[in-house]
C-alpha cells in the first residue's frame, strides 16, 4: 500500500481562477487529502503548490486530459465557466460541462461540487442562465454520479469583482445618484464562508443530489454600499432615480471601478433580478456553518488587501479577457519593436529584477506618469481596463496577474518579465524586461492589425521615445538605490 492509498483524492478544476485558488489553499492544510489541479497552464500554480499537489495540464474540451485528470478521484470540484470567451461562452459551457460529467461517470468520481449563482430560471440573465444550465447538466444523471451543486450571489472578498466595485464607488463618489436596481434584493457572502462549504460538502454524508442555496442576510445593492462606507469610516449618500439605464449604469461603473465593462454590464444585469436564497439546505446538511453578516466580510476583505495578502483576484484567470497566457507568451512574431539596451554597470540581476517587477499599480511607471495615466483614461473610454485595476500585491507578481492594463505573461526569477497588453490597441502588443548578465534589454513588441495598427504605432512613436528611453533608465536607478541601501 502506497503512503497516499488512505487519503481521499481531490481534483480541483479552475485551481487558478478566483475561487479555485483559495479553495486549494484552504484544502492543502489538511492531511487526509490528495490533491490534483486540472489547469490551462501549469505556470500559473507556485512552484511552492506545485511541490505538494498532482498537476496535470489541459482544459474541459480535451478528453485525454480529462481521463488523466479524473483518474482515482474520489471527488471533483468544477469551478470553471467559458464566461471571458469570444464565442458563444454558453455553448462552450454546456460542451464543457457535459464533457467533465461523462469523465467522471467513466472515472467511477464519486462525487461532484460545483458553485454556481444564486436567482431564478425564469428572470436570470444570460450569465446566470448558463450557471444555472451548468448546474442541470452536472446533476442530469443522479442514478450515475452525485452532484452537490451551490448557489452563491455576490461574493465579498478582497479582489472580488462585485467588492472592487462596491468599495472604488463607495470611496470615490460621496454623493451617489443612482439608478433603480440598486434597491433589488441581494444576498451576499464572504468568501470565506463560500469555501467553508466547498470544503465540507467534501465530508458530507448523504447520497443523492442536492442544491444548496447559501448566503448571509439579504438586503439591497443600496444597503451594501452604506455598510461598506460605515465599514470604510465614510459618510456617504445616495439618491435613487428612475432613469439610469442598465447601459449607462455600466459606463458609470466602467468609469470609477477598476472592471471593464463586460463585466460592469453582467454585474448590473444580474441585479436587475432578485438574487436571494430559495432553500434552506444550507442550514440544514451545514448547521455548523454560520455566515459572517456583511460589513464583517467587507473588514476581513479590507484586511487582506491592506495586509497584501490577496491571494485571488477576479482578473487572475484567463477566462477574463479571453486570455490565454499559453497563446500570448511568445512575442517572437512581432514585426515592429521599440528595443532599448542599457548597461547594468555593476547592478546584479537580481536588484533589476526586482525593480522591474516593481512597475505599475500605485508606485506608477517611474517616469512620465501622467503620460500612462492619459493612456490609461484613454484605454476606459474605448472600453478597455484602464489602468484601475492596479496589481493584486505592490510586492510581489506572478504569472497570470494583472498589472494594469497588462498581464504577466512570462515572468522568470531574476531574469525576465514580459507583459502582455490588454489595453485596447489595433494589434497585438508586449512589454518584455529581459535581464542579461550584463544588460538591460527593454522591447515593446507589436504585431499590427491592419493599416489601423501600422498608423497606430507610427503615431504614438514620438510617446514612445520619451516614456521607453526614460522607463528603462529608471529601472536601473532605482534598483541602483534599492542596492545602495
Ligand atoms: N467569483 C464570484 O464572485 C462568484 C460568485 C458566484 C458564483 N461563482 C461561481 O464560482 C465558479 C468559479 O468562479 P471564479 O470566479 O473562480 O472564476 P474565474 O476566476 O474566472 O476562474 C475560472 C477558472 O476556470 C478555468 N477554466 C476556464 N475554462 C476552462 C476549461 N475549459 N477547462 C479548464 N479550466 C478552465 C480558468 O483557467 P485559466 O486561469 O487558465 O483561465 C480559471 O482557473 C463559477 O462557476 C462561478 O459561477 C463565482
Amino acid at each position: 500500500m502506497s503512503q497516499t492509498d488512505h487519503l481521499q483524492k481531490i481534483l480541483i478544476t479552475g485551481a487558478t481562477g478566483y475561487i479555485g485558488r483559495r479553495l486549494k489553499t484552504r484544502l492543502l492544510a489538511r492531511k487526509d487529502l490528495s490533491l490534483r489541479l486540472l489547469v490551462r497552464n501549469r505556470h500559473k500554480v507556485s512552484a511552492a503548490t506545485r511541490a505538494r499537489v498532482e498537476i496535470v495540464e489541459g482544459d474541459t474540451f480535451n478528453r485525454q486530459a480529462l481521463d488523466s485528470a479524473l483518474a482515482g478521484i474520489d471527488t471533483a470540484y468544477y469551478l470553471v465557466h467559458s464566461m471571458g470567451a469570444e464565442k458563444d461562452f454558453a455553448e462552450l459551457d454546456r460542451r464543457s460541462a457535459e464533457n467533465f460529467r461523462e469523465a467522471c461517470i467513466r472515472a467511477g468520481v464519486r462525487r461532484i461540487i460545483y458553485l454556481g449563482g444564486l436567482g431564478a430560471g425564469e428572470s436570470a440573465s444570460k450569465h446566470l442562465r448558463s450557471r444555472i444550465e451548468t448546474g442541470e447538466i452536472l446533476s442530469a444523471l443522479p442514478e450515475r454520479i452525485q452532484t452537490i451543486w451551490f448557489r452563491a450571489g455576490i461574493i465579498i472578498g478582497s479582489g472580488s469583482a462585485s467588492f472592487e466595485i462596491i468599495r472604488s464607488l463607495v470611496h470615490k463618489l460621496p454623493v451617489m445618484i443612482t439608478p433603480k436596481w440598486v434597491a433589488t434584493m441581494t444576498q451576499p457572502i464572504g468568501v470565506d464562508d463560500v469555501l467553508a462549504y466547498l470544503e465540507a460538502a467534501l465530508d458530507l454524508e448523504r447520497e443523492g443530489d442536492l442544491v444548496v442555496d447559501i448566503g448571509s442576510r439579504a438586503m439591497s445593492f443600496k444597503e451594501m454600499m452604506l455598510q461598506t462606507a460605515r465599514v470604510l469610516g465614510l459618510r456617504r449618500w445616495l439618491i435613487q432615480v428612475p432613469v439610469l439605464t442598465p447601459r449607462l449604469s455600466s459606463y458609470w461603473l466602467v468609469l470609477f471601478t477598476t472592471v471593464p465593462f463586460r463585466v460592469a454590464a453582467a454585474l448590473v444585469e444580474g441585479l436587475k433580478s432578485e438574487t436571494v436564497v430559495q432553500n434552506d439546505n444550507a442550514a440544514r446538511f451545514f448547521p455548523e456553518i454560520h455566515p459572517l453578516p456583511y460589513e464583517d466580510a467587507v473588514r476581513r476583505a479590507v484586511e487582506e488587501q491592506v495586509q497584501q495578502q490577496v491571494i485571488s483576484r477576479w482578473c487572475d484567470s484567463s477566462a477574463d479577457a479571453a486570455c490565454d497566457i499559453t497563446a500570448h507568451d511568445d512575442p517572437g512574431g512581432a514585426i515592429l519593436r521599440d528595443v532599448r539596451i542599457l548597461p547594468l554597470d555593476g547592478l546584479s540581476q537580481a536588484a533589476v529584477f526586482r525593480a522591474v517587477c516593481g512597475i505599475g499599480g500605485e508606485h506608477g511607471w517611474y517616469t512620465y506618469n501622467f503620460l500612462w495615466r492619459m493612456r490609461g483614461l484613454i484605454d476606459k473610454l474605448v472600453g478597455g481596463y484602464g489602468l484601475n485595476r492596479g496589481r493584486r500585491d505592490d510586492r510581489e507578481l506572478r504569472l497570470g496577474d494583472a498589472l494594469d492594463f497588462w498581464k504577466v505573461a512570462d515572468i522568470r526569477e531574476n531574469k525576465r518579465l514580459l507583459l502582455h497588453a490588454q489595453m485596447k490597441v489595433p494589434g497585438r502588443a508586449w512589454l518584455e524586461f529581459d535581464i542579461q548578465p550584463d544588460q538591460l534589454v527593454q522591447t515593446a513588441h507589436f504585431i499590427p492589425s491592419g493599416i489601423w495598427g501600422r498608423l497606430y504605432w507610427y503615431a504614438v512613436l514620438p510617446l514612445h521615445a520619451l516614456v521607453f528611453t526614460n522607463l528603462a533608465r529608471r529601472i536601473l536607478a532605482s534598483a541602483r538605490t534599492k542596492e545602495n541601501t
